[in-house]
């Protein structure tokens, strides 16, 4: 079934038809430079770019706006303060419900100011980077922003991952500042973050500075020399720092994510391009109106984080919500409650929690108003068309627009989404490409497949501004990871299928990254993480259906003789334990299964497709078993399998 516009919200939408979409459409794809070049001047630019697109497809070279300089705090901030410095720029939603605190653009810019000074009081320069390790604070923003006003890379870290991925994500940087906190509180618990932070840099003589926000009361041991109270640091210091114009190219910063392979990437975004399309996507996809109050429950740790609770709201003079707290605390009634607190129009959270939420029953919505809502959004992972229909229908009392869109860390911003007032919605399709996106679908042989009705491998034909430049550190990994599968053509990592109308279908990942409940995790790095464990001779992990993190984390682990006679019960707790401390709670195995063999070929590679199935339940479909080198390990797992089901 197809959901129209409401005429109610198309009245007052930036795009009020298929048709305004379509002739805009067209022309993004015909005149991509004329077209860009007209959606860079909503930034300010202290010298305006002379080009606008320079590209190489075969080296994957991208350059945007070349030749113009910009700054992309100045953007966000200062230019704001002029024309509106007593508008709630930042409003923060503390974990405990009821509590706020309203930051305006000229609070903003007074402690951007002060940061960026006291970051360039411990020695950072521009193109340095700084590691931000914290909760959702608004030090977090003003320290994003203070790397930005000064040049500095910033590469935030979310804060639950454990020491030794934030380890290895400050020596994969370089960074020789870290900012943190003494304590997190979410929900019922309180993140131990300078603790973390402790272990992580532990030995390490590149971080030379930590700067610790002091978001409770409770003390912690600092080292002299090394650590710092910010807000003590900041007192020292002038809310003046001048801004250091940058070249559109310039980094702005590092976000790790998990690919199929190795270690988590730092994908590289830069100031100018992934700006203009961070502000052009806001503008379109969330119909952005001057008076909305957009709230989104994305961790900062993740690109929806960065791109749309920070960068384009701000940019765009948006009001934003920085909310510290949970979906579930202290109740499932806690989204509504700020929606209506803080009069917000605009809600974008994830399928995952929309699925613990509906679970909670329709009474905790109910008793809300609600009225402010204007747009309902999602992102992260498909959402199921129930649940689709549940927002749309029970949040959004049907008059609010669905807004599913489809994106990743390495694009910047929205490249598949409904535009709201224009484009006719089908739950669970992210519906047609952003301008300037051409979608491509290839088969596993890389033909491409032009009709419609039809599902493959998910690509994007050419570059767009917002567009990851690099793996930080490693060009060739960026090559090899983007643009090697199929020549010319970026590869997303998802499925896809393109229905008879044209509209997008994401089908989930079609490589060894598994998204759980919305956050990336590769399953390369499960996996070490399981071998790292003592007992453990050989794992693989694989992804299976999960009610509500969308996708679950299976293990299947062979143990050492030493530790074969270990009871079953007590490795698996032992393994999740391990998991959780090499990765990061998120990461916890929902089932570890211990075996006595892993299927393989004769040539020693594992079977994860049948794997696979037998962790889905699907095991009347195990496809052809017969290149197995052992078939009786296939016995044991179906046998494992059986026992499992007739338990639940
Ligand atoms: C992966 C990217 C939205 C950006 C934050 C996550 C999946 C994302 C959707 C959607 C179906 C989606 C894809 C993608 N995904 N949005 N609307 N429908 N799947 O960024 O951590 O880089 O993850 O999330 O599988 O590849 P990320």
């Amino acid at each position: 079934m197809m959901y129209q516009p409401t005429d109610g919200f198309r009245w007052t939408a930036r795009l009020q038809s298929l048709e305004d979409y379509q002739l805009l459409y067209r022309r993004s794809i015909e005149k991509p430079e004329e077209f860009w070049g007209e959606m860079a001047q909503a930034l300010t630019w202290f010298h305006p770019p002379d080009t606008i697109l320079d590209a190489d497809l075969d080296l994957a070279d991208f350059s945007w706006f070349g030749g113009g300089r910009l700054n992309a705090c100045y953007n966000a901030v200062d230019r704001h303060v002029k024309t509106r410095p007593g508008k709630p720029a930042i409003i923060w939603a503390k974990n405990e419900p009821g509590e706020y605190e309203i930051i305006t653009w000229r609070d903003l810019k007074h402690n951007v100011g002060r940061v960026a000074n006291v970051l360039k009081a411990h020695g950072v320069r521009k193109g340095d980077r700084v590691c931000i390790y914290l909760p959702m604070v608004p030090e977090l923003a003003y320290t994003m922003l203070a790397c930005a006003r000064i040049g500095a890379v910033h590469s935030v870290v979310f804060a639950g991952f454990s020491a030794g991925s934030l380890r290895e994500r400050i020596l994969d940087s370089g960074a020789r500042v870290l900012v943190t906190a003494n304590e997190g509180p979410r929900g019922a618990k309180r993140v131990q973050t300078k603790a973390i932070t402790d272990e992580a840099v532990e030995g390490l003589s590149q971080v030379q500075s930590v700067l610790v926000v002091r978001r409770t009361e409770t003390h912690v041991p600092m080292q002299a020399g090394r650590d710092w109270w910010l807000d003590q640091e900041m007192s020292k210091h002038r809310g003046t720092c001048p801004v250091e114009w940058m070249a559109a190219e310039d980094p702005l910063f590092i976000l790790y994510t998990s690919g199929s392979t190795g270690k988590p990437k730092g994908v590289m975004h830069t100031t100018g391009g992934y700006l203009v399309y961070a502000v052009t996507t806001h503008r379109y996809v969330f119909d952005l109106q001057p008076d909305d109050v957009h709230f989104g429950t994305a961790d900062m740790g993740c690109i929806t984080g960065h791109t749309y609770v920070l960068y384009a709201p701000l940019t765009n003079g948006t009001t934003t919500v920085l909310f510290e707290s949970l979906p579930t605390y202290p109740d499932a009634g806690r989204l509504w409650q700020v929606v209506d607190d803080l009069k917000a129009t605009v809600l974008f959270t994830v399928p995952t929690a929309l699925r613990v939420l509906i679970r909670e029953g329709d009474a905790y919505v109910k008793k809300s108003s609600r009225k402010s809502l204007r747009l309902l959004a999602s992102a992260g992972e498909p959402i199921n068309p129930e649940v689709w229909r549940w927002y749309h229908d029970v949040v959004g009392e049907g008059r609010c627009p669905v807004v599913d869109n489809w994106w990743q860390t390495e694009t910047g911003g929205v490249l598949i989404a409904p535009l709201p007032g224009a484009i006719p919605c089908k739950p669970g399709s992210a519906t047609l490409p952003f301008f300037g996106i051409e979608p491509v679908l290839v088969d596993d042989e890389g033909r491409v497949l032009e009709a419609n009705g039809a599902s493959g491998n998910l690509c994007i034909a050419r570059t767009w501004p917002g567009q990851a430049r690099t793996v930080w550190g490693n060009h060739q990994h960026f090559i090899d990871t983007y643009y090697s599968r199929f020549p010319r053509l970026y590869f997303t990592g998802d499925g896809c299928r393109r229905d008879e109308d044209g509209y997008y279908w994401i089908t989930g990942r079609v490589d060894d990254v598994l998204n759980v409940s919305g956050i990336r995790l590769g399953t390369a790095e499960l996996e070490s993480a399981l071998v790292a464990h003592d007992a453990v001779a050989e794992s693989a992990v694989v992804g299976f259906p999960h009610e509500i993190k969308g996708t679950g984390v299976c293990a299947f682990v062979t143990l050492k003789p030493e530790y074969q006679d270990t009871s079953p019960e007590q490795m698996e707790g032992a393994l999740k334990k391990q998991v959780r401390h090499v990765i990061g709670p998120i990461a916890t195995p929902d089932q570890v299964r211990i075996v006595s063999g892993l299927p393989k070929t004769p040539s020693g590679t594992i079977l994860r497709r049948m794997l696979r199935k037998i962790a889905s339940g699907e095991t009347q479909d195990l496809g052809d078993t017969s290149t197995l080198a052992e078939p009786t390990v296939l016995d044991e797992l179906l046998k494992q399998q059986l026992q499992m089901e007739s338990r639940r």
